[in-house]
């Protein structure tokens, strides 16, 4: 398929993939199999990342830097992982570049950088979403309890790389987040605090590619936030992932688009913020129907890999339609009828202290079809070995023509990886399945 305004014929294309994840080592290992793609360049990387692109050391946040770099290997398309880059004002620069970026603007940004934004935004456009206060003082902050029923969902306004957010059982509970938040634990991050009503219900993660004026939905997932089985113990990032996701039927996805996917790419582009990249939208689905938990400017991690894994075809059109427009020229994205599950590996002490710098013992020899393991905070050592660099270390993602299948898949290969200071779930998918997972 060759994307609008390209010529069949013209030269390959170069690539600048920023950010060190499991999500972007999933969007490059599907962007490298596209046959439009030249050259590929992942920045900053991590060991992974440099088995399917050229890895060069730029910080993800180093917006002159990543600019030097789009400009030095003559990127027509640069891909934004994470939300920080984009904060940082990575797309604007390229915009004045006239750099094509996958990666919503500073300003459009806000969707996510900005808690207290969003739920504005979200009321102003008619969203259906939790009520909720915003303050900066304490003494405010924790009167607005009083009149509401427990559970409390207290958020710091601004990033804070996916710890801003407690949900409390009760008053004191609520009370020490509201002090912890605004007493500087997430510095200016944590200048508002943003209480919503607690919203009862199962969440699904949905994404939709947007290129300023058209939304197209691009697959949904279900995550696992905390990080232990049996959904217990402390929020994290992402212990693990699904997809499809049998929760979120057609109805309720052409609700979840129709009440808040389509508002939102028309209210940004309305304000002067007109979103390019993807949007992808945390949603409850309540009793009442589909409401919006949050937003987000980027691909969820680790949902990203199993849209990845599950993608039918080419994504490079869809990237870079979102970037430079024509994506309702496009066709609807394909799926493949497989579900797919991934497992994340944490290093022991996540999400709190991760303990780092122990050895890793891959596999060895060729992992089946269909199974990939993505990396995500991995170092090599002077000597070669795979160490721990991070909290989330590894991904493994597999598919199987059932989800119970694709777990069995998976779980097999996190079987056969060495790394007794790794622990992850075994219970990935549960709601889902059916059938016992293997011990
Ligand atoms: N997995 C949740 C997130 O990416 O925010």
């Amino acid at each position: 398929m060759t994307p609008p305004g390209l010529v069949a014929n013209r030269s390959p294309m170069n690539i600048l993939l920023v950010g060190s994840g499991g999500r972007e080592h999933a969007l490059a290992w599907k962007i490298a199999q596209s046959p439009l793609v030249g050259r590929l360049v992942c920045a900053p990387g991590n060991p992974g990342l440099a088995q399917v692109a050229e890895v060069r050391p730029v910080s993800a946040t180093d917006v002159d830097g990543q600019v030097a770099l789009a400009r030095e290997i003559g990127a027509d398309l640069v891909v934004v992982g994470p939300e920080s880059a984009l904060e940082a004002g990575l797309a604007d620069a390229l915009a004045a570049l006239d750099i094509p970026c996958f990666g919503a603007s500073a300003r459009a940004a806000r969707i996510e950088t900005s808690k207290a934004f969003m739920k504005a935004f979200a009321s102003r456009h008619d969203l259906p979403t939790a009520a909720f206060g915003v303050f900066e003082d304490a003494g405010a902050a924790k009167a607005y309890l009083a009149d509401q029923p427990a559970p409390y969902v207290i958020k710091a306004d601004g990033l804070a790389a996916g710890k801003g957010v407690v949900i409390a059982a009760d008053r004191p509970e609520a009370e020490a987040a509201i002090d912890a938040c605004l007493d500087g634990r997430f510095g200016a991050a944590g200048a508002r605090v943003v209480i919503e009503d607690f919203m009862a219900g199962e969440e699904i993660s949905l994404f939709a590619l947007s290129d300023g004026e058209t939304a197209v939905l691009f697959g949904a997932a279900q995550d696992h936030k905390r990080a232990f089985d049996g959904d217990q113990g402390p929020n994290t990032g992402g212990m693990g992932a699904y997809a499809p996701p049998p929760a979120l039927t057609a109805e309720l996805e052409s609700a979840a688009r129709a009440r808040l996917i389509d508002p939102a790419v028309r209210g940004l582009a309305a304000e002067d913020s007109p979103y390019r990249g993807v949007l992808y939208a945390g949603l409850m689905l309540t009793p009442g129907g589909p409401r919006l938990v949050e937003f987000n400017a980027r691909f969820g991690d680790p949902e990203c890999q199993v849209l990845m894994m599950r993608l039918n075809g080419d994504i490079v059109p869809y990237l870079l339609a979102a970037a430079r427009g024509g994506l309702a020229a496009l066709p609807a994205p394909a799926w493949r009828d497989d579900a797919v599950i991934c497992v994340v590996l944490a290093a022991t002490g996540y999400p709190e202290a991760p303990r780092t710098g122990s050895v890793i013992g891959l596999p060895k020899g060729d992992l089946p079809e269909g199974v990939e393991i993505f990396h995500a905070g991995t170092a090599r050592r002077a000597d070669g070995a795979l160490i721990a660099a991070g909290g989330r270390v590894l991904n493994v993602c597999a598919r199987g023509r059932t989800l119970g299948e694709a777990r069995d898949r998976a779980y097999a290969v996190v079987d056969r990886i060495a790394w007794p200071e790794g622990f992850h779930r075994r219970d990935i998918g549960w709601r889902a399945l059916t059938t016992a997972p293997p011990t």
